[in-house]
């Protein structure tokens, strides 16, 4: 976490109260004169932050749009978000993406929007994309591995996205397999794996990220109301969306470089440690119409489901949706 975060950490703890410079200056180990220019420098992002000579600093209020300027200065990355574009409206970032790749945009470049109008999910479903209250984000990747390997990509994108959440908002959210995030049973986030393919060598994929961040539970439409839910409900906060985006693409550059440097088990690792599919009876639709029914014991090394039957046979599933 860099000082910023760590800063941004600190007074949103208790946004009711203030903190003093000393205290922000000794936690962040850092002199009055450095913590000052760091409030102001988010002051000149947006934040609306009260400070008093006897009190200390408060958050007021957050800047509500997102904005390059404001993503590049809270990014500690080297390669992905080096390139971002922020639209307001779009049809589904994933276009947007996909253009940009085929134009040769590099691994990690970003496209974001404040609204889709028509957000794509997992099996030709609809994403509910509404304006300013979530991440609705597309980044481009470029593999080296052969298509057969792309579910992994999957897997590795909610590992990201689900500790980049519990790091940011202390919520903790599981992944359900493939790439579904939940807290307390409610999806807060989707993840949606695109490629293009030419003589089953893998041109590049788009990973798209769908984070129901600051909704309120009125903003649901009625046939999403008891499955979804926002970090906002769960954390009993607004959740900074900037913030967010920057530790979400610190997490993605940090398990890219891991897969690439030992490959695929230790990304498997961390996903059976953020499951909650895991030793759970689960029911799996695969997508040819077939159920398999059993407990899911672990990832097999392409990144499938392996669930044990009651007759102890060892089915991997590869596509499809599950049912805890
Ligand atoms: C799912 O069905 O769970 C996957 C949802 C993925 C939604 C994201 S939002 C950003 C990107 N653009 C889209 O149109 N879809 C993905």
């Amino acid at each position: 976490m860099n000082n910023h975060e760590r800063l941004l950490g600190i007074l949103e703890e208790d946004t009711s109260d203030y903190v003093s410079g000393e205290e922000i200056s000794r936690r962040l180990s850092v002199s009055r004169t450095a913590v000052w220019k760091q409030i102001n420098k988010l002051r000149e992002l947006g934040y609306n932050i009260e400070a008093s000579s006897r009190r200390g600093y408060r958050i007021v209020s957050r800047p509500d749009r997102l904005e390059v300027s404001k993503l590049a200065y809270m990014l500690n990355t080297q390669s992905f978000g080096q390139r971002i574009v922020v639209l307001d409206s779009t049809v589904s970032t994933q276009q947007d993406a996909m253009r940009l790749a085929e134009e040769g945009a590099q691994q990690g470049t970003v496209v974001l929007a404040e609204e889709q109008t028509a957000g794509r999910g997992r099996l030709g479903r609809k994403w509910f994309s509404p304006r300013g209250k979530g991440i609705w984000m597309s980044i481009v990747l470029r593999p080296s591995q052969p298509l057969a390997f792309t579910p992994q990509l999957t897997l590795l994108t909610g590992v990201a996205v689900c500790r980049a959440i519990r790091r940011l908002t202390g919520v903790e959210a599981g992944i359900k397999w493939p790439n579904d995030l939940l807290v307390h049973g409610r999806k807060v986030c989707g993840i949606l794996l695109e490629s293009a393919t030419e003589d089953q060598r893998v041109r590049y994929c788009i990973a798209g990220i769908g984070i129901d961040v600051n909704l309120n539970t009125e903003d649901y439409p009625e046939e999403l109301s008891r499955l979804g839910t926002s970090l906002k409900i769960e954390a009993g906060r607004e959740i900074d969306r900037t913030a967010l985006i920057a530790a979400v693409l610190e997490e993605m550059e940090q398990v890219c470089a891991l897969y690439a440097d030992q490959g695929f088990k230790p990304v498997a690792m961390l996903w059976e440690a953020l499951s909650v599919t895991m030793n759970r009876f689960v029911r799996a639709h695969t997508g040819q119409g077939s159920v398999v029914e059993g407990t899911a014991v672990g990832l097999d090394p392409s990144g499938a489901l392996v669930v044990e039957t009651k007759q102890g046979e060892r089915i991997q599933v590869v596509s499809g949706d599950i049912q805890l």
